[in-house]
């Protein structure tokens, strides 16, 4: 059932236009659909009309007004065929739906007691018969019917033109949207809705209605998210020069969605949890994602609307642009070193796990079976990253010239990512030939590099050499065009040094472009022996091997110019460390505290900073999961028994200083989401992770005023979670019991109570999981519950691996019910048990019979995929 890159054919008949006429009803809605159809001009004449379709039920058919007769087509599971059409023609079919036995959240569905829709990527084929197809663009004209008691508000894209009662209680509403689009884009929204309402200028002067509508209990939720579209919309109009284009922007929030939003023109749809927040009730960092998703499904009216994919292997062209997009966003209205951290240390986890494992797939896939299995870490931020590279290579102002003739080339278009790049080319006159690599070969490429300083010529020679590993379906690779970004930082000055490469003077930071197998490059005229400080900033998604040793760390985490490379060399300090304390662990010997971990802590600790949200996060160790990444087999346990030594060690060694740094950053002003704030709260929040990780007498009570102060959400939720992952349930129980009564009724609060409890590293997480999929706040069609609980414990690493194959099991048993009910998500929980491969052979062997156990099943195509591939 693959489907290719290469059998990329036009359609034979486009529509125009669309118009649409919604009868919703809960169980049976009528859709009627008239589309303007015509032959696409590189097509002959003759051939058949071929719409997608899928759980519809065909009411009526009739070209040019002429009803078909039986024979004259013909219905199949997929859609919908007609032999003879003529060259141009008017088709109108009307079809029933039924939204509240919709499950799958695909297409029309049920969410609580509204109406609402999700077609991308192909969703609309089970909301009328149509081309499917992101590159068949069509004006549309909606009139959505419903109750007008139940259902006062009626939206669809674009612009409102007419509205009226109708008999039986019924109302109303037609929409027009004048930009041509493909029906992913699609969305309609019905219910008993309230709005917030605000304005823009555009650039050229225009005024844009803003409107954010929610359920009325939710009106009070809604600041922060209109205040970043603000941002969002100022900022495209400065960094890129896109000015909004309708005369009304909507955003409606729903409890029941697959993913974070969706960008849909001018109707955005988003999963309540990425847009609704409140002091008391979201923390900074879901605070700092609502700003980010506002952005992205905003900036996407550009990068994705205006011009859109071609075809779905095009993907990364509007996300990876996107993405990118809205984490430069996010660093220039926030801590921008913070940003970049938080991003790579996601992207090194998770990301490279996945290029790494059984479904790793290039950033243009060549072939798929259910598009819906790659909306991933991949195309998405591996896309972002192969974009700031095209950005880093060619300069910001070609970069942005690129963009520009980009958008003005081929603004309503559907186009390739060639496309995107040979903008980029052309603007800057650079050869990105090698660089397109980056698209079709998957896999993280590892960049083994070595160094030496010759004193008497005063010369640092440094041997780069790549290589990516093979991957499913691709075992050879080619040499990639890798941009690094470097500095060499003198040992007794401890500043960048001026570099000179073949004569030419580059300044004190410069990117250098490794594009063989191994290349060589000497630094001329050094009157020091440097440290090199290596991919700066994460110049390019790879994996670095230099051979430091600890004392080169320690004076990168001193001296390096580079923020990030400052923290890099903090984290590659901790982590050998822990490599230590894993063999140490697994072989039973005594576990003995690297000193110079220490010192380094403690010089960070009494340092003074001016930037607390940098220092927070070099504080911050390794992530178990990250931990787990450069490890060449995984050992749960030992790397959490490594890790909670390390911490402990530090905290009873450093304990005054972090509670000076607690102290120094307590803050009683009212909350702001703001980056100073932020800041401190996350410095002083990481303080009390160390001092409760001895649980001594001080931290505990320091921790359970933090939490019953009930200040704000990110101080009580951290303080709940280190009191739910202490040792002492006479700590975690009544805290969670209390925080439990305090929030039954509000479900966002409630997904992070599941979440917090179900990842305490004691033995009982899995019986929780098992007790709180009894709660009456948890449901198995709402994908946030699923996440909270189910997701949270898969990422529970102790627990999950647990050697009794419970974990797994539980896991497998909710992917066969997900398998009925919502295909998407069921794909995606799948995810840990794919990764079997990293674990030791008892574990292999349950993991792999988990899957056997789910590969049994009648399965959805995305689950089969993903089992098929993990099992292969
Ligand atoms: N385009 C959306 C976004 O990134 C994601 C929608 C994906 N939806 C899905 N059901 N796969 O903003
Ligand atoms: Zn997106």
């Amino acid at each position: 059932q693959a489907i290719y890159l290469s059998d990329y054919r036009p359609p034979a008949y486009r529509v125009t236009h669309t118009e649409l006429t919604f009868d919703l009803d809960p169980a049976a809605t009528r859709v009627k659909a008239r589309l303007h159809v015509e032959r696409h001009p590189e097509r002959e004449a003759g051939e058949a009309l071929e719409l997608d379709g899928e759980q519809l039920t065909l009411k009526s058919i009739a070209i040019d007004g002429q009803p078909l007769e039986e024979d004259e087509y013909q219905l199949t599971e997929q859609g919908l065929r007609v032999a003879r059409v003529p060259s141009r023609f008017l088709l109108d079919t009307e079809v029933e739906i039924a939204p509240e036995r919709n499950t799958a959240l695909e297409g029309l569905y049920r969410s609580g007691g509204m109406f609402c829709t999700q077609c991308e990527a192909e969703g609309f084929r089970r909301i009328t018969f149509y081309p499917d197809r992101p590159d068949v663009m069509a004006t549309f004209s909606t009139t959505v019917i419903g109750d007008a008691a139940s259902l006062p508000v009626l939206l669809s894209n674009g612009n409102p033109v007419e509205k009226g009662e109708l008999p039986n209680g019924r109302h109303f509403v037609t929409w027009e949207d004048p930009h041509p689009k493909p029906c992913y884009l699609f969305a309609l929204v019905a219910g008993d809705l309230k709005k917030v309402e605000d304005h823009f200028t555009t650039m050229s002067g225009r005024d844009v209605t803003l409107q954010i509508w929610v359920e009325e209990e939710n009106l009070g939720k809604t600041d922060h998210a209109m205040a970043s579209l603000k941002r969002a919309m100022r900022w495209d109009e400065e960094t890129y020069g896109r000015e909004y284009d309708l005369d009304l922007f909507m955003i409606v929030a729903v409890n029941d969605f697959n993913m974070g939003a969706m960008e849909n023109k001018g109707l955005n749809i988003f999963n309540s949890a990425a847009v609704l927040t409140h002091p008391d009730t979201a923390t900074d960092a879901a605070f700092q994602r609502v700003e980010g998703i506002v952005a992205h499904e905003y900036f996407h009216n550009w990068s994705g609307n205006r011009v859109t994919c071609r075809d779905w292997f095009q993907l990364s062209l509007k996300e990876g642009f996107t993405v990118f997009r809205d984490q430069s966003f996010s660093a220039d209205v926030n801590s921008a070193p913070v940003k970049r951290i938080e991003d790579v240390s996601f992207f090194r986890t998770a990301q490279f796990a996945e290029d790494a494992g059984p479904t790793a797939h290039p950033v243009r896939p060549d072939h798929y079976i259910e598009i819906g299995n790659f909306y991933t870490l991949t195309i998405y931020e591996k896309g972002a990253e192969i974009v700031r590279m095209l950005r880093n290579l060619v300069g910001w102002e070609a970069f942005r010239r690129g963009s520009d003739l980009y958008f003005s080339r081929f603004d309503g278009q559907a186009v390739t990512i060639e496309d995107f790049v040979s903008c980029m080319a052309e603007a800057s006159g650079h050869n990105l030939d090698q660089f397109m690599l980056w698209y079709s070969q998957a896999g993280t490429p590892e960049i083994d590099a070595h160094g030496e300083y010759d004193y008497a010529r005063a010369e640092y020679r440094l041997i780069l050499r790549q290589r990516t590993p093979a991957t499913p379906g691709q075992p050879d690779k080619q040499a990639l065009h890798i941009p690094i970004r470097l500095g060499l930082v003198g040992t007794k000055s401890g500043r960048d040094l001026a570099l000179t490469l073949d004569g030419e003077s580059l300044g004190r930071d410069a990117v250098i472009h490794l594009r063989e197998d191994e290349q060589e490059f000497v630094f001329t005229d050094l009157a020091e022996a440097p440290v090199p400080s290596l991919a700066r900033g994460f110049s390019a998604p790879i994996k670095l091997n230099f051979p430091y040793s600890r004392e080169d760390l320690a004076f990168l985490l001193a001296n390096d110019s580079d923020g990030f490379n400052r923290w890099d060399a903090g984290q590659r300090l901790s982590l050998l460390a822990l490599d230590d304390l894993i063999a140490a662990h697994r072989n039973g010997v005594e576990k003995v505290m690297d000193g110079r971990v220490i010192e380094a802590f403690r010089t960070l600790l009494t340092g003074d900073t001016d930037d607390k949200a940098v220092l927070a996060e070099m504080l911050t160790l390794p992530s178990e999961a990250y931990i787990a990444e450069q490890q060449p087999l995984v050992d749960v346990d030992a790397i959490h028994a490594a890790r909670q030594f390390v911490k402990q060690s530090l905290a009873r060694t450093l304990r005054d200083e972090f509670l000076a740094v607690y102290q120094a950053n307590r803050d009683d002003s009212p909350y702001a989401p703001e980056p100073d704030q932020i800041a401190a709260r996350s410095l002083k929040n990481v303080a009390l992770s160390y001092l409760m990780s001895i649980e001594d007498e001080e931290g505990v009570e320091l921790a359970q005023q933090q939490f019953e102060a009930e200040h704000n959400m990110t101080d009580v939720r951290h303080a709940l979670t280190l009191l739910t992952h202490s040792s002492r349930d006479d700590l975690a129980d009544p805290a969670l019991k209390a925080f439990g009564r305090k929030w039954a009724h509000d479900p966002l609060v409630m997904d992070q109570w599941f979440s917090i409890q179900v990842s305490r590293p004691q033995a009982d997480a899995l019986e929780r999981v098992k007790f709180l999929m009894d709660h009456p706040a948890f449901s198995l069609t709402n994908p946030n519950k699923v996440r909270a609980l189910i997701g949270a414990f898969a990422q529970n690493r102790v627990n999950f691996h647990r050697l009794d194959g419970e974990g797994y099991k539980l896991l497998a048993d909710v992917v066969i019910e997900l398998n009925r009910l919502n295909p998407e998500i069921a794909a995606r929980m799948i995810t840990p048990l794919t990764r079997w491969a990293r674990y030791d052979e008892t574990r292999q062997e349950l993991m792999k019979a988990e899957l056997e156990r789910i590969r049994a099943e009648d399965l959805s195509p995305n689950v089969y995929e993903v089992v098929e591939k993990a099992l292969a």
